[in-house]
């Protein structure tokens, strides 16, 4: 999987496959209405039918609502018992939400797709397969969508929360991250080419603390099918205790603030990464790959013009050994480009 963090692998994500995990995802914030006006709106006019593909849907916060707005959702997820639990819920069977059960890496599906959403799933795929099939499967236009939330989380959570969760979870690689922050790392793969993003207004949402403390257990490092039982009545005690401390109006109750936040672009093959070349714009080859050659330019990668950041692109596929004396291979970052041979 090409250097993708460990925290990401199979041994975390499968979590989502645990029953428990699934029982406890009904007490995870959902995505704010306002979000899939917005995620309709990016479906581009001339794509018809209207069709998405809704890749890690889980129990369908994305794929069901938008499913109202749109001709036909594909929902595809490799956890058996998140479809089983989505189908049940509101919305989850209409006649126009088709449920996919298996990976999005070679799930079985029906292109073109006008969209592409991913909603916080696409850290859990693997971005080498995933990506250059999103670019294929995508109708002209078609835009990839990660779909997240931006929470407006109080001090105590870092400060009294963070460590507490770090010390209890089985996730003992994680490190935070963000979506914009993964599309960075694609874009820089020639994975990706973000075009734009936007946000839903701030909303606030009050849940019960034992219900706050149940969604914990939704989260991957946290699935009751695979803590100690003591352990994770321990680390309740504690994250209650907690919040009891911190809540605002001291009825029992945990706000949440947020709003829903839409990243969007176009997925790439893969090959548009780079071309190995040296010379005329101080571009050098780093490594050869039969579909794709990183080239950067001299001092690690950064682009030469201050501020910008290094982007490769190319139009071809590159192979080692080939000459490709009309191709150009352009930073996206600060336009200067060359052609070459790997
Ligand atoms: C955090 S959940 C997000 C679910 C839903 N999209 C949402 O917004 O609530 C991540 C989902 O991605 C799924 N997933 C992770 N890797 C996957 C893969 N390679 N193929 C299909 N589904 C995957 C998991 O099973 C899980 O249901």
């Amino acid at each position: 999987m090409s250097g993708r963090p460990g925290q990401f692998g199979f041994e975390y994500s499968s979590v989502f496959q645990d029953e428990s995990v699934v029982r406890a995802y009904r007490y995870r914030p959902r995505y704010p209405a306002a979000t899939f006006a917005l995620l309709a709106g990016l479906i581009p006019e001339r794509c018809v039918p209207r069709t998405v593909l809704d890749a890690g849907c889980g129990t369908g916060l994305v794929a069901r609502p938008l499913a109202a707005l749109a001709d036909r959702v594909d929902a595809v997820d490799f956890s058996a018992a998140a479809i089983r639990e989505g189908r049940l819920l509101p919305g989850g069977d209409r006649p126009n939400l088709r449920w996919i059960e298996g990976p999005i890496e070679s799930a079985s599906v029906d292109p073109p797709y006008c969209l592409i959403t991913a909603g916080a799933s696409m850290h859990w795929f693997n971005w080498d397969v995933a990506f250059p099939r999103f670019a294929r499967l995508l109708a002209e236009d078609g835009l990839f969508v990660a779909v997240g939330m931006e929470h407006r989380r109080p001090e105590w959570m870092r400060t009294e929360l963070g460590p507490v969760l770090a010390r209890y979870s089985m996730n003992k690689e994680f490190a935070p991250y963000s979506a914009a922050g993964i599309l960075a790392e694609l874009e820089e793969r020639g994975l990706f080419r973000q075009m734009g993003s936007a946000e839903t207004d701030l909303i606030e949402w009050r849940q019960p603390i034992g219900e706050w403390v149940e969604s914990i257990h939704a989260r991957n490092g946290f699935s009751r099918d695979r803590m100690d039982p003591r352990e994770a009545a321990e680390a309740d005690a504690l994250f209650a205790e907690i919040a009891t401390r911190h809540a605002d109006g001291g009825d029992g109750m945990i706000t949440h603030r947020y709003a829903g936040r839409l990243l969007w672009g176009r997925p790439l093959q893969g090959v548009e990464y780079g071309g190995g070349i040296g010379g005329a714009a101080g571009l050098r080859p780093r490594a050869c790959h039969p579909h794709r050659v990183r080239v950067l330019f001299p001092g690690g990668g950064r682009c030469p013009r201050p501020g910008r950041v290094a982007r490769f692109r190319t139009t071809c596929a590159i192979r080692p050994g080939r000459r490709y004396p009309g191709r150009r291979v352009r930073c996206g970052g600060c336009g200067r480009g060359a052609s070459g041979v790997c």
